[in-house]
């Protein structure tokens, strides 16, 4: 298994980058509890980490979305498939994603929350993958650029596995 793998952010630099992130996150929104969105199931490690370093009051809520069905390339549909259990209206929302890389799957969150009058609505994503961008998507905070490369590990899959790496890799075929 390992043999495919090339390690392209260790689990120390992760963690070093989520610290920043989290800093930067509150400084932006300063005695707000903020509606922390997490994009199952990819971005669920990411998330756990990311909210420990965020400082003061946060909420947690999850959105489940399909738009990769087992493969390296994307379907182009992206659809719900677990939504939030609580409205946000009115409330700071970030939105926790693994990977950026169409954008299809942003641009559709984006306007699918943006109309429940979310009082702020800002996007966070460990990866982003601006090469193979297809749409035009605000990502507020990116924890690292990469190329166009399918990469595994700390929530990102292929085919269910690899998830639970502690770093990133690219998956050589
Ligand atoms: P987009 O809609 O093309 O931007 O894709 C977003 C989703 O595709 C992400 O949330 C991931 O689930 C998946 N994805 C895109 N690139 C990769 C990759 O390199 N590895 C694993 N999953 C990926």
């Amino acid at each position: 298994m390992s043999a495919n793998l090339r390690v392209l952010f260790s689990a120390e630099q992760i963690a070093a980058r989520v610290a920043e992130l989290g800093r930067e996150i509150r400084a932006a929104h300063p005695d707000q509890t903020l509606t922390v969105i997490c994009v199952l199931k990819g971005s669920s490690l990411f998330m756990a980490d990311l909210v420990r370093a965020i400082p003061g009051d946060v909420r947690l809520e999850f959105l489940g979305v399909a738009s990769y069905h087992g493969g390296t390339s994307s379907s182009g549909a992206v659809q719900i498939t677990q939504d939030l259990r609580a409205s946000i209206e009115g409330q700071a929302c970030l939105i926790v994603e693994d990977i950026v890389d169409t954008g299809l799957t942003m641009d559709y969150l984006l306007r699918t929350l943006a109309v429940r009058g979310p009082r702020s609505l800002r996007v966070v994503s460990l990866l982003d993958k601006p090469g193979n961008r297809e749409i035009e998507v605000a990502v507020d905070y990116v924890g690292f650029t990469i190329p166009d490369e399918f990469v595994v590990g700390y929530g990102l899959d292929l085919g269910e596995l690899y998830r639970n790496l502690p770093y990133v890799a690219v998956y050589v075929p």
